[in-house]
């Protein structure tokens, strides 16, 4: 019963035409989003902020679900429904990050591993009572010509998997997101190798630990060229690096792999997961949980004024839309300016 019930959830987060807003921005983060548009970052404003997103009229149509951070789970809408409530109600499921963040690898220059395991138990039941139905956890990863070391593979892979077998037994989808960066000037080629390195130990210790994968979902990076390469791969070279990626190291058993954003530009995130979609069918569904992709144009469009979240609303609406055709690889350029003259 509660495998089924993880099963369901797994596949209502994937389901078609839809996607997951990443709003679980720490605190450290979220200043530094704030920090962007010169907009102080206080309590209320982060709970505003989120508010205006999360009541975005329609979204629902092209959100599943939204990522919350341990702040937001305990706020509410300004008329006093809790934020997990209000989402539930709406129909999008509400989720929540549990690591504590990537910390300096032991004996590992230059390497992070994500903590955050110890009191994890306990911290997952207190976020299912408060209304969560999945989580979700960030393992980390630079590319340069000698990292990712095998070491930081294989204890962030540890890691994560505890994660997911402790979210499983609590009753919440574990979204496991092992990120290897971007940054730098590696390859495509090389970003296909550390990512298929990554994955295969992500699996490895998935399995080894017991983790029901048809109740999980898979949130990695796009295989790209490093942002600062100087001969960078278009979004056709990523489709196929990325799904070639995928096709030798996730079990066609995950329903869903909802991709990170990671710092392309919102327009490039859309079209380079639209054109993975134009050759679907693929064994999971290939959807997003943008952060940054999903919020850029609406933080801007806000710049922390009230009579602004109108504007902002409408910005955060037209991303999800993108997003949501290129669910179907039905996604076009022209359409972002119609939607603006709309
Ligand atoms: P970005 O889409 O901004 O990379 O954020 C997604 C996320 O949740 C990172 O953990």
């Amino acid at each position: 019963m509660a495998d089924n019930e993880l099963h369901e959830t797994a596949k209502a987060l994937v389901a078609e035409g839809k996607g997951i807003l990443a709003a679980d921005e720490s605190t450290g983060t979220i200043k530094k989003r704030f920090d962007s548009i010169d907009v102080e970052s206080t309590e209320d404003r982060r709970r505003a902020y989120r508010e205006m997103l999360f009541t975005t009229p329609g979204v629902e149509d092209y959100v599943s679900g939204v990522i919350l951070f341990d702040e937001t789970i305990r706020q509410s809408t300004k008329d006093g429904t809790p934020f997990p409530e209000y989402l539930q109600a709406k129909g999008v499921i509400p989720g929540i990050k549990v690591d504590k963040g990537a910390k300096p690898l032991a004996l590992a220059d230059k390497e992070t591993v994500t903590e955050g395991l110890d009191g994890l138990r306990e911290r997952l039941a207190e976020y299912k009572d408060l209304g969560a139905r999945f989580a979700k956890w960030r393992a980390t990863y630079s590319i340069t010509d000698d990292l990712p070391s095998d070491y930081c593979i294989w204890a962030n892979a540890h890691a994560l998997a505890r994660y997911a077998a402790l979210c499983q037994e609590a009753g919440l989808v574990p979204i496991v997101e092992p990120e290897v960066l971007q940054d730098g000037t590696h390859t495509i080629e090389r970003s296909f190798h550390v990512t298929s390195r990554v994955l295969d130990a992500v699996y490895t210790e998935l399995f080894d630990q017991r983790v029901d994968v048809f109740g999980t979902l898979l949130k990695p990076n796009m295989v790209l060229s490093g942002y600062e390469a100087s001969d960078r791969a278009n979004k056709d070279e990523i489709a196929d690096w990325t799904l070639r990626c995928l096709y030798k190291h996730v079990p066609p058993a995950v329903p869903g792999i909802v991709f990170l954003s990671g710092g392309q530009s919102d327009e490039d995130a859309t079209a380079n997961l639209n054109a993975m979609n134009t050759e679907a069918p693929h064994p999971w569904q290939l959807s997003f949980s943008y952060g940054r992709a999903l919020q850029a144009p609406a933080l801007q469009a806000w710049g922390g004024k009230d009579e602004n979240a109108e504007a902002a609303q409408r910005a955060y609406y037209h991303r999800a839309k993108m997003n949501a055709a290129a669910r179907t690889g039905s996604y076009a350029p022209e359409m972002e300016r119609e939607a603006v003259a709309a």
